[in-house]
């Protein structure tokens, strides 16, 4: 039965799940998403994507047809390839909690059956998991073979807020675990490897695009190499704003040297945008879980050590520029604008504007705040914080004393700054996304970039 695969299930319905559901679906496979809280199914069953991510809502909308939700595990039974898409969310030491990953492998494991069925993990998890969740199958199915039911590492590059194009246009597909298995998922990917589908409506292969390159691995390759990936990227993060915190001392201008260095194609332009630093779900969680990962073995990773210190300071250095500028924060109004961890996003997780909403309080600061799409969620989630939710950007701004930018959504930077700017108490911007540059009222304090051309109150 079945040389090729059909059907697939889709355990877990956050970003990584809802995307391979979506794009599988639109590829032409019989897809059915799992995941046990009835309420998002329920959400998704009358069509109500529970996330914001671009162009999601359109994507799962047009296939209702191939693409069905369910709280129930008896669609494993059918399915010949089944993706595990759930949370590995960190715990209080940073390592990554495996507890949704045990339980999906063994709520899905009862249902295997004879044909071969193939496990793709797509969740991040530590070098190791796809052995132990192996073992997992074979101690809860009482039809488990391990010629025919395979676990392969599959592990998910793509962003949110970019999400669906990263995943049907991507740089690669790294694929590791047994060959064979391996060469099940590469048919099943086949579409996507030779992109022969009809690109979605909204997202249209971008003109340079060719197709992935395919990287066949062992399965401890594989899910090293997610790890690695993420904890480059936010290396080079960091060393962006290592370099321009000392730009800023010297009078070089961060942008500049990122742009200079960029150039340099072993080194890219890419992931050198200096700031805020990083936040979200995936890089803070992904350093620390390669940290603990070597402390296991006894082996300390000094580089990755510094560059989660290098971008938590990031921060606080935000927090030094108000009070370098206000003396005292105390009864100051200070607007943050964008709550989010990135732009075209609600997620909230690890998100710079928390902690610095949290320490400006904490500092006796008056604290408006505002984001295009992620207020609702705040004020679910950051109910412990102090803040006022402002209705627009142009409000939030009325007798500011201050404003940091905290996330560079588009619609900041198309604010009419030198009018809004007469409104605040005090015109003075922390922008601590470098997204003003140029098109500037006069009094603007960048990151890793000296004040630009602040003028110095009176
Ligand atoms: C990241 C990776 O980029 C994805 O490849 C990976 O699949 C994902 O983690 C994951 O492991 O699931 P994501 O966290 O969604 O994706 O967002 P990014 O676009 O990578 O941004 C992460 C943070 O870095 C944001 O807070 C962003 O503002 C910040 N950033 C990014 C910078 O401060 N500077 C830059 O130059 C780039």
């Amino acid at each position: 039965k079945n040389s090729f695969p059909q059907r697939v299930a889709v355990i877990g319905t956050g970003y990584v799940g809802l995307g391979t559901a979506g794009l599988l679906a639109h590829i032409g496979y019989q897809v059915t998403g799992i995941d046990i809280d009835p309420a998002k199914i329920a959400q998704l069953q009358r069509g109500e994507v529970p996330i914001h991510e671009p162009g999601l809502e359109g994507l799962l909308a047009g296939q209702e047809e191939r693409l069905t939700w369910t709280t129930s595990y008896e669609a494993i039974t059918e399915a010949d390839v089944i993706f595990i898409c759930v949370g590995t969310p960190p715990g209080p030491d940073g390592t990554p909690n495996l507890n949704y990953v045990t339980s999906a492998a063994a709520s899905l494991a009862p249902f295997l059956n004879g044909h071969a069925q193939i496990i793709v993990n797509k969740s991040t998890v530590p070098i190791g998991t796809g052995d132990y969740v192996q073992r997992l199958l074979e101690d809860h199915s009482p039809n488990f073979d391990e010629t025919r039911h395979r676990v392969v590492s599959n592990p998910e590059f793509l962003r949110e807020g970019t999400a669906l194009s990263d995943s049907l246009y991507p740089d690669r597909l790294v694929m590791g675990g047994h060959p064979d298995a391996v060469d099940y998922l590469a048919r099943l990917y086949a579409p996507l490897i030779e992109q022969t589908f009809v690109p979605p409506a909204g997202t249209p292969r971008p003109d340079s695009y060719t197709r992935p390159a395919v990287v066949r691995t062992t399965l401890q390759s594989a899910e090293m190499i997610k790890y690695a990936a993420n904890a480059f990227l936010a290396l080079k993060i960091s060393f962006a704003n290592e370099i321009g915190g000392l730009c800023e001392r010297v009078g070089a201008d961060i942008q500049e040297v990122s742009t200079g260095i960029g150039f340099d194609g072993r080194i890219g332009h890419r992931f050198l945008q200096a700031g805020l630093g990083w936040g979200g779900s995936c890089f803070g969680k992904d350093t620390q879980g390669l940290i603990s990962a070597g402390r296991e073995h006894s082996y300390a990773m000094p580089i990755l050590q510094a560059a989660i210190d290098v971008n938590y300071r990031q921060r606080q250095l935000v927090i030094d520029k108000l009070i370098r500028h206000l003396k005292s924060l105390k009864g100051k109004r200070i607007t943050v604008l964008g709550m989010a961890f990135k732009p075209n996003t609600d997620d909230l997780r690890d998100a710079p504007a928390h902690d610095l909403i949290a320490r400006l309080t904490q500092l006796g600061a008056v604290v408006t705040a505002h984001d295009p799409v992620a207020m609702p969620r705040a004020s679910r989630e950051w109910a412990h914080l102090t803040y006022t939710a402002a209705a627009d950007a142009a409000t939030a701004l009325v007798r500011a004393d201050a404003v940091i930018i905290a996330t560079e959504w588009d619609e900041y930077v198309q604010l009419n700054w030198s009018e809004l700017v007469g409104t605040m108490r005090r015109p003075l911007i922390i922008d601590a996304r470098n997204i003003l540059r140029d098109a500037l009222p006069a009094q603007v304090e960048q990151i890793g970039r000296e004040a630009a051309h602040y003028q110095p109150e009176q």
